[in-house]
């Protein structure tokens, strides 16, 4: 196999500095060339030509690899050994990856290589921040490098594939998955999606040390009914193009090699059988060329959605909605295993059948694995312990936190003067927590906690106490990442009186007391949707005892969703979502800091679970005077706003300008701002720029991000921003014309650091 290029990530502005440098600018795909369409092409046509039906079915047919379930295990090799089955999923150790790719090489008739697909949803050893932080970082650039470490991780022991990014947008944090995506803006969505595809894939399918990527769950997943997982999606043709669709596209543009269908139907249509979806809209009209998979078993689905009338006609339903490759059922019996009997019939076309198998053979081939197909075991281990990578989780967990209140500067701490901390909580020394959900074959041992990455940063003159606090409740229904065949996560089960008890002496014979709360992993994710918004457990409670001791209280919210404090106010709130491996030592460098807040929501943060939803871009509708008291019990206005964060600064915008006062429709418009850092510590601050249209063919949201731009400015540096509005920013999609329109309208623009952004201008599109 050829060597895995060197890591080459560009600097990363306001990174604290760390004792392995992070390498200077380079590529990482530098003289690679990609096949030409033509060469694959011929390539695949000339293996089809060879192939049986049965090997076609098989080879557009995914399984997952149990390993730990030997029955499974050996049902699934026994399909791949008589070359029925064309990927397989979920296997991730280099030895295996190794072992089964050489049966599929040396022992099948047309030695056609496996693709090996995994689950790499922020990295494999190293763990990155989870994907809704990476994207609460507003910094594409660090989503792109933190995914090309997961994929050369990835690469290197032998998986080509991943099933990410999640491009889902999530307007209700009920339901547990929002975890996996970039919160619930499609421009903020539309910017982490590409950014991460460009990390996954480098320049192009094939590119040493990269993977396929695969934007997921094709589409609207995230409005599931409720927000309980896998229920059943109604979203208006308006709301799909403008705010579920376009993440997708902007994945489809960077070039994604792959798309996933969703599980759940789409206004009565289930995803993974819906020709409109798969077909006019991802080929036809956005002229998608990778090859589209099915989620797990959604093709045998179709059935149990009462859809499809057999497992037959699932797997019809599903090769001609669009889908090129089934995911079959762990542990179920696959669709697409019926269509070589649908062929004899004539209910489907060889034609539709071989336009499936040659995508998934261009994958391949185009991923070099005829001429590569194995694992160099000895280049794996040295990519899974590059340090560099570990630089790169810390750097990500520091810019991806969010402060959301700061009162009297309780932050950062003063390392000089502190004499004693107690670190509260029971995330704060969870190494599993920390690394959060969809994680596998992460090193528990290596993670660094919260309570690690402080007592390694105060050293021994402070004294640091600890109190897990309270015990996190067990889930009423178990998930399907706590049982067989994954592992077992220990709880640790306190006597809560007496460790609230505890806490509240550390608390107070301490100068500061530091609160890691929130949920644990396995309470966020697939499966894991809540109808609350509350501290599970008796984390509350904890909180407000220790807050009625006076101690100044910082609170670190270990979650990934807007959790409800019930009003009660510590001294600083930072959430530091799940920060990965590093995240312990990221967290101490921002406490102290080393390095300055910078993140910032990419939701609006609600009240109370009562308001769900509350976009930040929504319509101004009827009587806009009373738009915060729609409640009469409370103001229904969000309890922190989309894109608000604070740093260790203060910073000033002034000087907002457009290049002109009005243009014509199809023409651009520079608008310009000055941002300063008005305070006294280098900082970041994340400029953000919404417009709004105020008549049209349809009406447009209050507020619509169109560009931000992440900056780190010294004490007292002024820098112009520039943004520039295209056609296309100014587009949507109307329902009374049933198409994407650009009116001539006057448009508001607004600039500052969060949707509330005060500082106001206008232009006319003519
Ligand atoms: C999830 C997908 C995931 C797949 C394979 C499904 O349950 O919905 O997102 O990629 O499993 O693990």
């Amino acid at each position: 196999m050829k060597t895995v290029p060197p890591l080459t990530v560009t600097a990363i502005p306001g990174a604290a500095p760390s004792s392995s440098p992070i390498p200077g600018e380079g590529d990482a795909g530098q003289g690679f060339r990609p096949l030409s369409d033509m060469e694959v092409r011929a390539r695949a046509d000339a293996l089809i030509a060879e192939m049986t039906p049965e090997e076609k079915a098989g080879q557009i047919t995914q399984y997952f690899d149990f390993l730990s379930v030997a029955e499974e295990a050996a049902r699934v090799e026994a399909e791949m050994a008589a070359a029925r089955a064309g990927s397989l999923l979920f296997v991730h150790d280099a030895r295996e990856l190794h072992r089964l790719q050489q049966t599929a090489v040396e022992k099948t008739r047309l030695k056609i290589p496996l693709l090996f697909g995994y689950d790499v949803i922020h990295g494999l050893r190293t763990i990155m921040p989870v994907p809704i932080a990476l994207a609460a970082s507003w910094d594409p650039k660090l989503a792109e490098q933190s995914q090309a470490v997961a994929a050369r991780e990835a690469r290197a022991v032998g998986i080509h594939w991943t099933f990410a990014p999640n491009v889902d947008i999530a307007r209700d944090p009920r339901w547990g998955r929002m975890i996996e995506g970039a919160g619930e803006d499609p421009y903020l969505g539309s910017a982490m999606a590409a950014a991460q595809v460009r990390g996954f894939q480098g320049a192009g399918i094939g590119t040493p040390g990269t993977i396929i990527a695969g934007p997921k769950h094709f589409a609207g997943y995230g409005a599931s009914i409720g927000g309980r997982d896998y229920d059943e999606v109604n979203l208006s043709d308006s709301e799909l193009w403008n705010v579920y669709l376009p993440p997708f596209k902007a994945a489809v543009d960077a070039g994604a090699g792959n798309i996933m269908s969703a599980y759940m139907g789409l206004n009565g249509v289930p995803a993974t059988g819906n020709h409109w979806l798969l077909t006019n809209v991802l080929r036809e009209t956005w002229g998608f060329k990778g090859f589209i998979v099915t989620d797990a078993g959604s093709a045998h689905d179709l059935q149990t959605h009462e859809f499809a009338s057999s497992l037959e006609d699932a797997g019809i339903r599903a090769l001609i909605a669009g889908v090129d490759m089934e995911m079959a059922p762990p542990f179920g019996t696959s669709a697409f295993k019926t269509l070589p009997k649908s062929l004899a019939e004539g209910k489907v076309s060889v034609d539709a059948v071989d336009d499936a198998v040659r995508r998934v053979l261009e994958a391949k081939i185009r991923m070099g694995l005829f001429e590569n197909p194995y694992v160099d075991l000895d280049e794996a281990e040295r990519v899974l312990n590059d340090p560099q990578h570990r630089v790169v989780a810390r750097v990500a967990a520091e810019r991806s936190a969010v402060l959301l209140h700061n009162d009297g500067g309780v932050l950062p701490l003063n390392g000089a003067v502190l004499q004693s901390i107690a670190v509260i909580g029971p995330l704060a020394d969870s190494a599993r927590d920390t690394t959060g959900p969809w994680v596998f074959d992460q090193d528990d041992r290596e993670t660094v906690t919260v309570l690690n990455g402080i007592r390694a940063k105060v050293g021994k003159g402070v004294r640091v106490d600890y109190s897990p606090g309270a015990t996190m409740p067990a889930r009423l229904h178990k998930s399907i990442f706590d049982s067989s065949p994954h592992k077992e996560v220990p709880r640790v089960q306190v006597d809560d009186d007496a460790e609230i008890r505890r806490s509240v002496e550390l608390a107070r014979t301490s100068d500061i007391a530091v609160l890691v709360l929130g949920e644990e992993q396995l309470m966020i994710g697939e499966q894991a949707s809540r109808s609350s918004l509350d501290l599970p457990g008796r984390q509350q409670e904890l909180l407000d005892a220790v807050l009625a001791t006076g101690t100044p209280v910082v609170v670190l919210l270990m979650a990934a969703r807007p959790l409800d404090l019930k009003g009660s106010k510590p001294a600083a709130l930072m959430t530091i979502w799940y920060p990965g491996t590093q995240g312990g030592a990221a967290v101490a460098n921002l406490l102290f800091g080393d390095v300055s807040p910078g993140g910032k929501l990419p939701f609006n943060w609600p009240r109370n679970i009562g308001q769900i939803p509350m976009p930040y871009a929504h319509l101004k509708t009827h009587q806009p005077r009373t738009a915060g008291e729609r409640y009469w019990n409370e103001p229904s206005t969000p309890l922190y706003v989309f894109g608000h964060g604070l740093s260790y600064s203060t910073f000033t915008f002034s000087r907002l300008q457009t290049d002109k006062t009005r243009i014509a429709v199809g023409e651009s418009i520079t608008v310009s701002v000055d941002v300063s850092n008005a305070g006294e510590h280098e900082a970041d601050e994340v400029v953000q720029l919404y417009i709004h249209q105020r008549y049209g063919t349809a009406a447009r949201p209050v507020r619509e991000l169109k560009g931000f731009e992440r900056v780190t400015l010294a004490p007292g540096q002024t820098r112009t921003i520039r943004f520039k509005l295209q056609p296309h920013d100014l587009r949507y999609w109307a329902a009374s014309t049933r198409s994407f329109v650009q009116d001539a309208a006057v448009f508001d623009v607004y600039v500052g650091n969060s949707s509330a952004a005060s500082l106001a201008g206008t232009f006319e599109v003519h």
